[in-house]
């Protein structure tokens, strides 16, 4: 049985997420909610009604999905509607713009017994899970992790109104989603600190950040963002996962252990010849692990769906991703503060 989703927001994830939900067999779409123009025509070409506001196509059609991707402060509203009339939810990150609204959208999923999802995709990339299992078993326990996100964003992103206040900028937009991928392969952040600096684009959000992450094991992270500074070190960049944004093939993140360090996105695990408590005279070898196929955004739909019917549990559930978006908003505290700060549980 194919699952009836709508798709509410239209614009830069929405419409990607409306022509895969038209292409999954999994699912149909039935709805398409948005008031700017752009989804009228999107709408039109993929033969599926077009709506203005959430509660007109809620009026009149009934899906068992929805795909929520409307700007941040937004989530709030329009999740808690869809899940008191017992819609399922995929919901764009950040779950919501603070921790506490963001709860208050779990907790309206829960009461309504209706399955949460976050969409962090990049949950479903198979390198990161491979990342995970080498991390885990082959490089002698994680001692450290460094990880890079930076690009020019082109002007014109910024001419969406959202992007230029409190929560638009890249630390929500974009190091959110390598905070959920640290945590989901180095475990849980006890303790974040950082320095962030304002947007020289002259906006009141920030533009560029430097974190420095404890782990529960132990282990110690760093992160460097900036999205006014175009390079090739990125996530999507190293993956080629965002078809908005040049691939470059080079690493986003080195993860550092006892016995041996790994390279990410391209898998290339690097030892000493010989054996430990030998160190850095001995000859490297490195060695490149296989990297599939990869189509995370689509895979995520698939899984939606299987959610939806009962038949798989959210890979990240609303408290997963409260979780992810806690240690998110330790980066903004701890960079007004001054000092390292644990996440809001
Ligand atoms: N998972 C990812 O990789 C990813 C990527 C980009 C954005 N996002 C998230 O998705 C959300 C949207 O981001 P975006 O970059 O697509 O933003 P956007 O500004 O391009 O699109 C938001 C859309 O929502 C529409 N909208 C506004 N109010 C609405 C309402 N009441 N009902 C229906 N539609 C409404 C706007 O007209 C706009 O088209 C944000 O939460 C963002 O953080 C996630």
């Amino acid at each position: 049985m194919s699952v009836p989703i709508a798709v509410i927001g239209a614009g830069i994830i929405g419409a990607r997420h409306a022509r895969l939900a038209a292409a999954e067999p999994e699912c149909r779409l039935v709805a398409l909610v948005d008031p700017a123009p752009a989804a009228a025509e999107l709408a039109a070409e993929l033969g599926v009604p077009h709506y203005a506001e959430p509660e007109a196509m809620l009026a009149t059609e009934t899906p068992e999905g929805a795909v929520i991707a409307v700007p941040n402060d937004l989530h709030a509203p329009v999740g808690i509607m869809c899940a008191e009339r017992g819609i399922h939810l995929l919901m764009e990150k950040p779950v919501a713009e603070s921790v506490a609204v963001g709860r208050s959208i779990v907790e309206a999923a829960e009461r309504a017994g209706v399955a949460m999802m976050v969409g962090h995709h990049r949950r479903f990339d198979p390198a990161l899970e491979a990342a995970k299992r080498i991390v885990a078993d082959e490089i002698g326990g994680l001692i450290a992790v460094s990880a890079m996100w930076s690009a020019r964003k082109p002007d014109p992103y910024y001419e969406v109104a959202w992007r230029r206040q409190a929560g638009g900028g890249p630390v929500l937009i974009n190091m959110i989603h390598d905070i959920d991928a640290l945590r989901h392969i180095c475990g849980e952040i006890v303790s974040v600190y950082a320095e962030t600096v304002p947007s020289r684009r002259g906006h009141p959000v920030e533009d560029t950040a430097a974190v420095v992450l404890r782990f529960a094991s132990g282990a110690l992270g760093t992160i460097t963002l900036s999205d006014a500074a175009p390079s090739p070190w990125g996530w999507e960049a190293g993956t080629d996962d965002n078809p908005g944004i040049a691939a470059s093939g080079q690493n986003c993140y080195r993860f550092v252990g006892a016995t041996g360090s790994l390279d990410f996105p391209n898998l290339t695990l690097w030892r000493h010849q010989g054996e430990i408590p030998g160190g850095w005279q001995l000859p490297y070898v490195s060695e490149q692990r296989p990297l599939g196929e990869r189509d995370s955004l689509a895979w995520q739909m698939r899984h939606f769906c299987r959610v939806v019917r009962g038949e798989e549990q959210p890979r990240v559930s609303g408290r997963d991703g409260l979780a992810t978006l806690a240690a998110t908003m330790a980066v903004h505290h701890s960079a007004s503060s001054g000092g390292p700060v644990s996440p809001d549980k």
